[in-house]
């Protein structure tokens, strides 16, 4: 079982990386394969919308995300982690995403048996940290990733949500929340479905 961890904040050693590191430890210790992505370390171009993927489900813009598309897919697992930034994921992330339409494209236009009901199912998981307390804070967040996971094929297995995180290692004053995102990374592999919410 192959798990792919999409750290989405440009802080190293943050909340969230502290979140997705555990979670990836919890699947490994049920004997999945981890793999991190640390965005940061990648060069992303946003999406140009310029349709070149429509015909053939690949983008034409050659940078770094070349080699996240075949770890999109081979993956079994996807968790990604993203704080908050202006009520939606970071940057980082977002670009990712909107690269992922040259495999919405591939999905929905192409029609690749690979993407569609009979192909390979995965399940998706979200973490994230938000420094306000509002009701609707992670939202945003949460509409863009289910989306993103749709394309994937990936079932929106889960989220991992703490409010009130704002500077790095905010995170370690929540009581519980390693040990819930370690969890959470165990029973994605054990369990059919998850369903966590912490807030
Ligand atoms: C550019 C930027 C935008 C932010 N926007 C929000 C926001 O809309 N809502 C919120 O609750 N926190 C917001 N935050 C706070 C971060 O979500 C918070 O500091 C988080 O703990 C950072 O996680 P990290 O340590 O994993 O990078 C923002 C932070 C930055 C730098």
């Amino acid at each position: 079982m192959k798990v792919l961890g999409i750290f989405g904040s440009p802080r190293r050693g943050g909340n969230t990386e502290l979140l997705l590191e555990e979670a990836l430890k919890g699947a490994e210790k049920e004997g999945a394969k981890g793999e991190r992505l640390y965005l940061s370390d990648f060069t992303i171009t946003p999406c140009k919308e310029c349709h070149g993927c429509d015909n053939t489900g690949n983008c034409i813009i050659l940078d770094d995300m070349e080699k996240i598309y075949s770890k999109l897919l081979e993956a079994d697992i996807v968790i990604l982690a993203s704080p908050i930034f202006f009520y939606g994921v970071t940057a980082w992330a977002k670009a990712l995403i909107d690269r992922s339409q040259a495999l919405w494209a591939r999905k929905y236009l192409i029609k690749d048996p690979s993407l569609g009901k009979e192909g390979k199912k995965r399940k998706g998981f979200l973490i994230s940290v938000g420094a306000t307390k509002g009701q609707k804070v992670f939202e945003g967040a949460i509409l863009t990733v289910k989306y993103f996971f749709d394309v994937l094929n990936a079932e929106y297995a889960g989220e991992l949500f703490f409010r009130g995180v704002e500077a790095k290692g905010d995170i370690l004053k929540h009581p519980g929340a390693l040990q819930q995102a370690f969890e959470a990374g165990r029973r994605l592999i054990y369990e059919d479905r998850i369903k966590v919410r912490s807030h």
